[in-house]
């Protein structure tokens, strides 16, 4: 017989609760000791921890003289764990060196937690409130010259590659002895800290921290925001999570926010063991009803911390319990005042599920003020009347490692500047950055020199004002070349006349100007005197140094005179392409001429994928970062948020989240890993703003069509996407390449990088839309060519060209390239 659904739901909800609740995490390393003391004891009734006292060789001491003693007078509330204690007097051991200590063998070599309970009382002739000690994890000083005359808590998270953990304690000579009360050793929950997607808070950067999971980590604050107290007794991994209230800097800001449902927890976000329900169950939200403060405030709370210069691990934990449906709260995350994540949206980071748990990672480097200080406000999308901000956890955890050798390249970068601490610093770095690729041309020089003049042709820009110039030289084949004066900038710019101005961007102001020899320029100022954007503006210069194409936006020179830094690019007559989609008086472009743009760009993307050894991922694809040439030929334009794509054998660049709103990968937000699948990601979005000529955010919609994405896809998918086809274009297009379009743009769009089609593939499809466009039946959408084909799949290519020559463009990997009958013109068209 069988039972009515209704009945059985709510009791297998039941069941899946309390199943919850009793599933703990079981560590495979798990050693817990109660030093001193003759019996074992559980502490917080759930953990037994064992004697140390047993027969020698069983109990992990390992020391020559040591002294066990009890608390003679234990306060009425004291755990029995902390009324027993270990003493370790100095000489302990014979020979003076080697201190006394516990050693645990390993069996999961990787991340472990290790947590060392003190706590003093006063026993006859030792009073632990006097002592004073080093403790040492496998020879790495963790405290050094600890006293303490209350009960401290320790705890280090820490990764371990040998097959035994060793604790020692070392005593001061001025005390004489150091003690331990209980030790907890236990392997860590895989992917506890993980490297990838760690962001490195310090100005303007795109930096990353790489190596997080080989740092020693020491707990400073571990805070449940808006929630109560949460003890080991309720902690998936026996922590303590604190209340918050003492640490906001105005309480009238923030309103308690809770929820009665658990966590929906995905795969790719946080886990019950990063934090245990009750910490994504409440949180703190903008108390709007406060009249005193105006529509958009922070939250903000300032956590004390060394006042040394020093790096931490700030990990926040969020869940959206306060938002009534997806896509409604978009919020900026600052950390010391800067801005560490601009747009918040907890609903693409989480699979478009709402009260998902998810956290972030950010290294942090102390002020030197002694206070870390953390706020949450509005987004600028936000909805003004339901603008919001949240968060329900925080862990500051103090890093140990010394810096310098322990950190990626990322870091190193942030070393530099620290210590020269000017612009003028920052170009030194630039001049190695320029030796170094001058090394990598010369060595390309040496074994293709044919090629060789493909790989320096700015010199046919500038080379006419250089004279300099003398082959075999340093100078011959590389940055000086592109440098520009100052001077021939400012008069070529009118000093810089504000009504010259062509755009304004994170990095600065663009002007329109010329060069002394009339050539038609856009010059891009950085900030004069800040080192804004240094980062990027050495990146835009590597890597367009690196690359010419047809599409794409050529650098005709840079300058860096006068602490200023300056890029010259050629001039895009007709500006970017959403001025011609919407939004301006320009007249909206045919849809012949929108595919061709397209395919344009696809074609630069392409050689940006694939046209160098090592790939360059654009990152910031969007509509305004296609420009168009007096003939409305698309160049692919702004690579100052690009990076060189994966090398070997690694599939991914982990790298902070950078980019723009609305087109960002949303795997890239999940998993903070960048391949060149998040170009496709933003490419499709491209694509459909193309065909809908529309923003793609425009927070002023109905929540539904915020995204265009989203709201495209929901079209598609109903079949109905030629309803919001731009009316401009709707009568030109023929269903059948509309169809072929429409399947490209949403493949492109696909929720995992792997399901997206590479942008070989879209190059492909979109050249086929054009020719349906042109030659294609009226109404009858039959292939022609095929149907549209998984990604990678390898094809001939429907080109109108004969020319088969392989795209030499490419830096000897041309072979990875199948149709190259497809991509003959980007040989063609390459040389200019
Ligand atoms: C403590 O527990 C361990 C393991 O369960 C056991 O071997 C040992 O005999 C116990 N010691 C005492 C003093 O009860
Ligand atoms: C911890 O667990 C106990 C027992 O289940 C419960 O009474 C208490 O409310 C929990 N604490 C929190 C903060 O949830
Ligand atoms: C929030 O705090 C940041 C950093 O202190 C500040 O730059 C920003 O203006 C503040 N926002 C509001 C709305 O007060
Ligand atoms: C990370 O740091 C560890 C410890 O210093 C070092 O052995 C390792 O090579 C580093 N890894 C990377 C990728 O920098």
């Amino acid at each position: 017989m069988a039972f009515p659904i209704n009945l059985i739901l709510p009791f297998l909800f039941f069941f899946y609760l309390t199943r919850i609740s009793f599933s703990a995490f079981t560590p495979t390393d798990n050693y817990l000791i109660n030093s001193g003391a003759n019996t074992n004891t559980s502490f917080f009734s759930i953990r037994s921890f064992l004697s140390d006292s047993s027969k020698p060789g069983s109990s992990f001491l390992i020391t020559d003289r040591s002294i066990s003693l009890s608390d003679p007078n234990p306060p009425p509330d004291s755990p029995v764990l902390y009324q027993s204690v270990r003493i370790f007097p100095s000489g302990g051991s014979s020979s003076s060196s080697s201190p006394s200590s516990y050693k645990f063998p390993v069996t999961n070599k990787g991340t472990h937690f290790i947590r060392l309970h003190f706590a003093p009382f006063k026993a006859p002739r030792f009073n632990l409130r006097s002592a004073k000690f080093q403790v040492l994890i496998n020879g790495f000083l963790v405290m050094d010259g600890f006293s303490t005359d209350s009960v401290v808590v320790k705890e280090f998270v820490l990764k371990i590659d040998d097959s035994v953990l060793e604790i020692s304690f070392l005593p001061s000579k001025s005390s004489g002895f150091g003690f331990i009360n209980a030790i907890e050793v236990f392997s860590a929950p895989k992917d506890y800290i993980i490297d990838q997607g760690t962001k490195l808070v310090i100005p303007n950067s795109a930096q990353i921290f790489s190596n997080l999971s080989s740092q020693v980590l020491e707990t400073v604050h571990r805070i449940n925001v808006g929630g109560l107290k949460v003890t080991p007794f309720n902690d998936t991994l026996w922590r303590t999570w604190l209340v918050d209230d003492k640490y906001l800097l105005l309480k009238g800001a923030a309103k308690r926010a809770s929820s009665t449902h658990p966590p929906n927890y995905q795969s790719g976000g946080a886990t019950r063991e990063i934090a245990p329900d009750n910490v994504y169950m409440t949180a703190q939200e903008m108390n709007r009803e406060n009249q005193e403060l105006q529509a958009r405030f922070n939250i903000s709370w300032g956590f004390p911390i060394e006042s040394k210069r020093v790096l931490h691990l700030v990990r926040l934990h969020f869940c959206d319990i306060v938002s009534s449906s997806v896509n409604q709260l978009y919020f900026n995350v600052f950390i010391n005042d800067y801005l560490a994540f601009r747009d918040v949206d907890l609903s693409t980071l989480n699979f478009h599920v709402l009260a998902a748990p998810l956290y972030i990672d950010f290294v942090v480097e102390s002020d030197g003020s002694g206070v870390l200080r953390i706020s949450v406000g509005p987004s600028e999308l936000s909805n003004p009347l339901r603008a919001n901000a949240l968060l329900n956890g925080v862990e500051v955890m103090r890093i140990l490692s010394p810096v310098s050798s322990k950190v990626g390249s990322g870091k190193k970068n942030i070393v530099v500047w620290i210590v020269v601490g000017s612009v003028l610093g920052g170009f030194l770095l630039l001049l190695l950055l320029v030796l170094c690729v001058l090394c990598v041309c010369k060595r390309k020089k040496k074994t293709k020199r044919s090629e060789s003049t493909r790989w320096t042709p700015m010199r046919r820009f500038r080379g006419s004002s250089n004279s300099r110039t003398t082959e075999g030289t340093v100078s011959s084949n590389g940055y000086h070349t592109l440098r520009i004066s100052f001077a021939e900038i400012q008069s070529g710019t009118n000093n810089f006349d504000r009504s010259l101005v062509i755009g304004v961007g994170g990095f600065g102001m663009v002007f329109k100007g010329s060069l002394n020899d009339n050539t038609k320029v856009a010059v891009k100022r950085g900030v004069p005197g800040s080192r804004q954007g240094l980062p990027e503006f050495l990146s835009e210069i590597t890597i367009l140094s690196k690359i010419r194409h047809r599409h794409l936006v050529s650098l005709v020179g840079y300058c860096e005179e006068q602490s200023e830094m300056i890029l010259v690019y050629e001039y895009m007559d007709k500006g970017p392409l959403r001025s011609h989609l919407y939004g301006s008086s320009n007249s909206p472009l045919s849809w012949k001429q929108r595919l061709e743009v397209c395919i344009g760009a696809a074609r630069g993307l392409h050689y940006l994928h694939t046209g160098s050894s090592q790939g360059i991922i654009h990152r910031d694809i969007k509509s305004t970062n296609i420009l168009l040439d007096d003939n409305f030929v698309a160049k692919v334009a702004d690579f100052g948020l690009s990076r060189s794509g994966p090398c070997l054998d690694e599939t991914h660049v982990s790298t902070g989240v950078k980019g723009s709103f609305g087109y960002l990968d949303p795997e890239y937000f999940r998993r903070q890993q960048l391949t060149d699948k998040s170009d496709v990601y933003s490419f499709g979005v491209v694509l459909f703003e193309v065909l809908c000529a529309r923003p793609a955010v425009d927070p002023l919609l109905v929540r539904e069509q915020v995204n265009l994405a989203e709201w495209a896809i929901e079209w598609q998918k109903k079949g109905m996407l030629d309803q919001i086809v731009d009316p401009n274009i709707a009568d030109q297009i023929k269903p059948c390449s509309l169809k072929k379009f429409a399947e490209t743009a949403e493949k492109c769009c696909a929720d995992y990088g792997v399901d997206r089609p590479t942008i070989g593939d879209v190059l492909w499809n979109l050249e086929h839309v054009l020719q349906l466009q042109e030659s294609g039946p009226l109404d009858n959408p039959e292939e022609v060519y095929g149907d549209v084909t998984e990604p990678g799949t390898a094809r001939e290519g429907p080109s109108s060209g004969s020319n088969t020559e392989r795209d030499s463009g490419d830096d000897g990997t041309s072979g990875i390239i199948n149709s190259s009958q497809v991509f003959s013109q980007l040989m063609t068209n390459a040389g200019r």
